[in-house]
């Protein structure tokens, strides 16, 4: 889809059409009819982590359950680096934030009474995921993208690959680490209509750009989630934080050769589903008292453990208790691909593995969702706002991207007289690309594989000091190759993907490498213990 780069210009700049940038942008429309507002997507609008969200939203929904109960379960996952006071506000202001959802449009499920019917997944102590069926998040993705179109002030630009963030560097200024005033103009964006890199400025830019697990081979992720976000604050100068912590979802389907990975929901396993090894033992009580919904870093490393123990690439996952039309009824979605393969839940069990999923880590942010850039947020699962600590919550992103995306409108319009201020347009064009055309597509192909091959084996669910400096190594030399590649070729979306997840590959291991003990998501068997330092890794 083309577009007229004569007017690239605007009010207000969205990086990202999720659950984050559409939360964001909707508000902000809303706010000042008069300006304008681009929201710019990588493909089409709707193909986000968001639409894949399976499980549901959590927020506190039951006369039963209270704030404290989903903050202490959120504080428990995150095992000890929550930042307490951004947990207070996720949990306290969700229920507002699913209301307006729910006011856009979105259906949860209800049951006969009209009540809707809450689910379970690992680590909440109560029922409190609202979900539309096992496609929650393509309901709240439809219900957002019918609600902005209501606005005539936005501008979607969709098959727009943004390349970089605008800072004073481009304008010619020395920028480093210790800058405290790196401000951001806009953004640098790859026009595919004539493949030049072209610029659209901005007061305010707003980057809700999403996850990163395209950095291993096996993810739930799709292909948009390359961790562009993250890599371009890094590249920037920007804070980025906590990236060691990878959450890996225990239970997707076990589909050799398919990416990315179908996900079984948590939600299964919150109805009753069992995990079983090759042998056929439920061996989840042998791990912990939680059993199968222990939170997802037990059960997934349980799983990383039974398989390596049996000699299997899988487990199972056993439904065949479940009473078969309720199943059907809460998970059609999966119930239908698991037949498309072959598989009846009602008979057979699910093999399952776990994959890489979601990036608890991010650009740092504030309680207002300001990154350490001026005149940049981020919000979503690209951002790191303290919530998750070292292993997120299941079902607790949604509700976070809803919460710091109208955080961010609120702090946008309290500081509109600051944004207009510092408007700027003198930006020079973008001079950093190469001039010849790639002689092969191999290149950046091969380096992607390798880069996936190098994450999964040495940096995934249990982790050592050799691994992790092996990793390094071989990152550096992708590294070396890449750039060299983008130096004298002409820059296309696929290289600067592959240039962006490699940056993402080694703020992981980085970290990880910081991080000289074991304690969430980050397990290392050379420190196999927790230390007294409880401290989060900003790079
Ligand atoms: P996304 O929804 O991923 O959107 C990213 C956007 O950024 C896209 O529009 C993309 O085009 C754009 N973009 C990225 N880079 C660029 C670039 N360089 N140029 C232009 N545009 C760019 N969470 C829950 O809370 N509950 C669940 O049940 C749940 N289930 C999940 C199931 C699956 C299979 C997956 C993958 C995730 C699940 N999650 C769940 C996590 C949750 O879906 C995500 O964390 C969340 O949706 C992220 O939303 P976002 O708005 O931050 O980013
Ligand atoms: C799931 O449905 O199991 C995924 C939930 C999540 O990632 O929060």
């Amino acid at each position: 889809m083309g577009f007229n780069f004569a007017i690239m210009q605007t009010d207000f700049l969205v990086i990202g059409s999720g659950v984050a940038g559409l939360t964001y942008a909707i508000k902000i429309a809303k706010a000042y009819p008069e300006k304008k507002i681009i929201v710019i997507t990588k493909t089409t609008a709707d193909e986000t982590n968001t639409k894949y969200a399976q499980g549901g939203v959590a927020g506190v929904w039951d006369a039963n359950d209270s704030f404290e109960k989903h903050i202490e379960d959120t504080l428990i996952a995150g095992d000890g680096l929550c930042n307490e006071a951004i947990v207070e506000i996720v949990v306290h202001e969700g229920p507002e934030r699913i209301r307006e959802i729910i006011y856009y449009g979105a259906e949860f499920d209800k049951d006969e009474t009209g009540e809707y019917t809450l689910g379970r997944e690992g680590g909440h102590s109560e029922n409190r995921i609202l979900h539309h069926k096992d496609v929650t998040g393509k309901e709240i993705e439809r219900a957002l993208l019918k609600e902005i179109k209501k606005f005539s002030n936005i501008q979607f630009i969709n098959y727009c690959f943004v390349v970089d963030i605008i800072t004073q560097h481009h304008l010619g200024f020395l920028v480093t680490k210790s800058t405290t005033d790196i401000t951001c103009y806009g953004v640098y964006v790859l026009n595919i209509t004539n493949n030049q890199i072209e610029k659209i400025l901005s007061p305010v830019t707003v980057l809700a750009t999403g996850g990163c697990g395209q950095v291993y081979r096996t993810t739930t992720n799709p292909r948009i989630a390359t961790g562009d976000g993250i890599a371009m604050v890094y590249r920037a100068k920007g804070k980025v934080e906590n990236m060691e912590f990878i959450q890996f979802h225990p239970t997707a389907l076990f589909e050799p050769g398919v990416s990315p990975s179908f996900l079984i929901t948590e939600a299964v396993r919150g109805d009753g589903g069992i995990l079983r090894n090759k042998n056929e033992e439920a061996f989840m009580q042998q791990y912990d008292e939680r059993k199968d919904l222990a939170p997802r870093d037990i059960v997934a490393r349980a799983i990383d453990n039974e398989m390596k123990r049996t000699g299997t690439e899988h487990v199972y996952l056993d439904c065949r208790h479940m009473n078969t039309e309720k199943f059907i009824h809460h998970f059609p979605n999966i119930y239908e691909k698991c037949l498309s393969i072959g598989i009846d839940v009602s008979k057979q069990m699910i093999p399952v593995a776990p994959a890489a999923h979601y990036s608890c880590g991010g650009i740092k942010t504030d309680e207002w969702a300001r990154t350490s850039i001026l005149n940049l947020y981020a919000c979503g699962e690209c951002s790191s706002t303290g919530l998750h600590g070292a292993n997120r919550l299941a079902s607790n992103s949604l509700l976070e991207a809803m919460v710091f995306g109208h955080r961010a409108y609120l702090n946008t319009i309290e500081k509109m007289n600051e944004f207009i201020n510092k408007v700027i347009t003198d930006v020079p064009d973008w001079n950093a690309e190469g001039t010849s055309e790639p002689k092969e597509m191999i290149l950046i192909t091969q380096s992607l594989k390798e880069l996936q091959q190098i994450m999964s084996d040495y940096v995934g669910i249990v982790r050592n000091d050799v691994r992790l400096s092996r990793a390094m190594k071989r990152l550096d030399l992708l590294f070396a190759e890449t750039e060299a590649l983008y130096k004298s070729t002409k820059v296309s979306p696929q290289l600067c993907e592959l240039r962006n997840l490699i940056t993402v590959g080694y703020l992981i291991v980085k970290s990880a490498e910081f991080r000289k003990e074991s304690r969430g998501l980050h397990y290392n068997t050379d420190h196999p213990h927790k230390s007294n330092l409880l401290q989060n890794i900003i790079l």
